[in-house]
C-alpha cells in the first residue's frame, strides 16, 4: 500500500436534465472548480480501516455496523472494493475525504466525492481501472443517494470530459471548443432532494403524459442543437438553447421563484443564457457569459439577487484565468 490521493471535478448539466430520465439526450460538462479530494494514508496495522468525511466531521470504522446517511455510499464502496480486490489489507489505513462542492444543488457532489475516494483506493492498492469501470462503480453509490438516477453525473465526472449522454446507451465524448466557456454558477441556497423532484415530475407526467412527453422531446432537440453550438464555440446559440431549455423546465414545474430571480439577474447584465442545473426547485443556476469581464458581472448580479454563493468557472482542462479568481 502507498499513500495516495484522488481528485474529481464537479459537473454542470448544460442541457437536458429531467428529459434524460425519459431517454432523451442530455449534455453535461466537468467543471474546473470546485472539486473533491480524497487522501489515503497508512495507520497502525492493528487499527481498523477508518473513513473520515471532513466536511461533515464524521467518521466510520470498517467492521462496525453499516452506517446511515452520508457515510453509507463510502462503506458500500469500500466493501465492494475489498470484495473485488481480496488481497487488500482490511486494517491499517484511513481514507479522508474533502469537498468544496456545495451539496444538494445540482453540481454532482455525491458522485465527485465517491470518484475521488475510489481513485485514491485504486492508486493506493495498485488497481488498474478503465473510466467505464470507474463510472459503473460510482453509479452504485449514486443509486444509494438518488434512487434510480439516469447515470449522467457519474459518467461526466468519471470521464472528466464533456459528454452527450443517453440513458442506457454509450455516451459520446464531445470535444471542448478552443475558446474557453465562461460559466458562472449561483447557488440559491435552497437544497433539493433529487429523488423527490424526479418523483414529482414522474407523477405529474402520469396525469398529462402527452404534454410532458412532447416537452421532453423538445428538450432533447434543444440539447442536440446546443451541443452543435458548443462544438463550434458559438456562445450565443448555446446561450439561446440554455434559455429555451429553461422555459421547458419551468413548464414541467421544476423552476422556482429563487431560480427565476437569479436567471433574470444574469440575463439583465448580459449573460448569453441561464438555466437551473440538476433537479431544480432550488439548487444552482448556471449562466453563460461572453467574456471573463462579463462573467464577473454575472457573479456580482447573482450575489445582489440573493445567491448564497456565486463563482466563475469553466470546463475542466480549459485554460481560463477566471477560474483562479473564483
Ligand atoms: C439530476 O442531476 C438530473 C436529473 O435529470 C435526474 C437524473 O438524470 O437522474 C434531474
Amino acid at each position: 500500500m502507498r499513500i495516495a490521493s484522488g481528485r474529481a471535478p464537479s459537473k454542470l448539466i448544460l442541457l437536458g436534465e429531467h428529459a434524460v430520465v425519459y431517454g432523451h439526450p442530455a449534455f453535461a460538462v466537468p467543471l474546473a472548480v470546485p472539486g473533491a479530494e480524497a487522501q489515503l494514508a497508512g495507520a497502525d496495522r492493528c487499527e481498523p480501516v477508518v473513513v473520515h468525511l471532513e466536511d461533515f466531521k464524521i467518521r466510520w470504522e470498517f467492521g462496525l455496523p453499516e452506517p446511515a446517511g452520508e457515510l453509507l455510499p463510502f462503506s458500500r464502496l469500500i466493501s465492494s472494493f475489498l470484495k473485488s480486490n481480496p488481497k487488500t489489507p482490511k486494517t491499517g489505513w484511513r481514507l479522508s475525504i474533502r469537498s468544496r462542492i456545495p451539496i444538494g444543488c445540482g453540481l454532482g457532489s455525491g458522485a465527485a466525492v465517491a470518484t475521488a475516494a475510489l481513485r485514491a483506493l485504486d492508486e493506493a492498492f495498485g488497481v488498474e481501472r478503465s473510466p467505464k469501470s470507474l463510472s459503473d462503480e460510482i453509479y452504485k453509490t449514486e443509486k444509494i443517494l438518488h434512487g434510480t438516477p439516469s447515470g449522467i453525473d457519474n459518467t461526466v465526472i468519471a470521464i472528466g470530459r464533456p459528454v452527450l449522454f443517453r440513458k442506457g446507451k454509450e455516451f459520446e465524448s464531445v470535444p471542448a471548443p478552443n475558446s474557453p466557456l465562461h460559466l458562472v454558477v449561483g447557488d440559491t441556497g435552497i437544497r433539493h432532494q433529487t429523488v423527490e423532484v424526479v418523483s414529482d415530475v414522474r407523477n405529474a407526467r402520469k396525469a398529462a403524459a402527452g404534454r410532458y412527453d412532447s416537452i421532453f422531446a423538445e428538450i432533447g432537440e434543444i440539447t442536440l442543437k446546443g451541443v452543435q453550438a458548443f462544438k463550434k464555440g458559438a456562445g450565443r446559440t448555446l446561450g439561446k438553447a440554455m434559455n429555451e431549455n429553461q422555459g421547458r423546465l419551468a413548464a414541467i414545474g421544476v423552476s422556482s421563484r429563487e431560480i427565476d430571480a437569479l436567471i433574470s439577474a444574469a440575463l439583465d447584465v448580459g449573460a448569453l443564457g441561464a438555466k437551473l442545473c440538476g433537479a431544480g426547485r432550488g439548487g444552482c443556476v448556471a449562466a453563460l457569459a461572453e467574456s471573463s469581464e462579463g462573467a464577473e458581472r454575472v457573479k456580482e448580479a447573482f450575489k445582489a439577487a440573493g445567491a448564497k454563493t456565486a463563482f466563475v468557472t469553466g470546463i475542466l482542462g480549459q485554460d481560463i484565468e477566471a477560474c483562479a479568481r473564483s
